[in-house]
């Protein structure tokens, strides 16, 4: 039996625009995390089976769709090796789907890891190669994504991220303070494609009111960087909250997103904001330690189904 994990991820700054050549900082949450099992069958095919979600598929007949068929095809061509026959792939996650903490490039990330180790080549990929391998996958999804997802789930680092045709920046940084985020979650699933889907048809509608919105996105992203690294945490909240009324301009957030982030703010939070696709999924809120019961409190009584706590840094 080999196994291997990965974490979910919050967007800090500048989600969207990012997929626009933006920057954007994103951290990953190290204890929400995606397992992925290998248990030799020795038998013709594959099993793939995603448990949580009632799901098995074989991988001869699996439709080209499938997440896992797409991401042993992936590391198949990667390594040149087959990996068509005699085991089984499990995946479980503690990380709710469709709700912008990056559930599928953590299973991807987890799924590359362990096939990696099958193989006896996990010293052979480095973080570089998992990323750009689970990017080959989230683009069989997501249609355009920006590689922030599966960047800084491949790297379990907080990340500085720019698109690039050229080659990506990708900085690793540290905050000078660490943060203290509340994620709170909406309940309301909410596919990463559809929104970035709805946001390309707006900004190909209006491109001069779009590109001024991811603009400021991305002055935002480089400012929230500037003060995370001098452990600016004031400011830290003040350009998130700035960040959410960009993203509610963009009309990628919600009415329960809307309420989570008042709440959350009225409850003494630094800051707030959705984080992900938006329209659902999840919003984050950057809090201390005297503030931190108040606003989980807060969020759960303005109807977030879950409240997760992640440290950054
Ligand atoms: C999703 O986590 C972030 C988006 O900017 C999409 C992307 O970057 O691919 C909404």
């Amino acid at each position: 039996m080999v196994s291997a994990t990965a974490p979910g991820k919050v967007i800090l700054f500048g989600e969207h625009a990012v997929v626009y050549g933006q920057p954007a900082l994103a951290a990953p949450v190290m204890h929400l995390r995606a397992r992925a099992v290998i248990d030799e069958t020795r038998t013709a095919d594959v099993n793939l089976i995603a448990p949580d979600l009632g799901r098995s598929a074989q991988l001869s007949s699996a439709r080209a769709t499938n997440p896992l068929a797409a991401t042993v095809r992936v590391v198949e061509r990667h390594f040149a090796k087959s990996l068509s026959d005699g085991y089984s792939l499990s995946v479980t996650s503690a990380i709710p789907i469709a709700s912008g903490l990056g559930s599928g490039a953590a299973i991807s990330v987890a799924v590359i890891r362990a096939l990696g180790t099958y193989l006896g080549r996990a010293d052979a990929l480095t973080r570089e190669d998992v990323s750009l391998l689970a990017y080959e996958v989230e683009r069989l999804h997501h249609g355009t994504p920006s590689g922030i997802d599966n960047t800084v789930i491949a790297y379990e680092q907080p990340v500085y991220f720019i698109r690039r045709e050229s080659g990506n920046v990708i900085k690793p940084f540290a905050p000078a303070r660490p943060l203290r985020l509340i994620i709170g979650d909406t309940g309301i699933r909410s596919a990463t494609k559809d929104v970035v889907g709805d946001v390309r048809r707006e900004w190909q509608h209006d491109p001069s009111r779009y590109e001024a919105i991811f603009e400021a996105c991305g002055r935002l992203a480089d400012a929230g960087r500037a003060a995370l690294e001098s452990g600016d945490l004031p400011e830290v909240g003040r350009l998130m909250d700035e960040n959410h009324e960009w993203l509610v301009r963009m009309m990628v957030s919600s009415e329960a997103l809307d309420r989570l982030v008042a709440a959350a703010r009225r409850a003494g939070a630094l800051g707030a904001k959705l984080s992900g696709a938006g329209r659902g999924g999840n919003m984050i809120a950057l809090v201390t330690a005297e503030t931190e019961a108040a606003v989980g409190e807060a969020l759960t009584a303005a109807g977030a189904v879950r409240v997760y706590t992640s440290d950054v840094g």
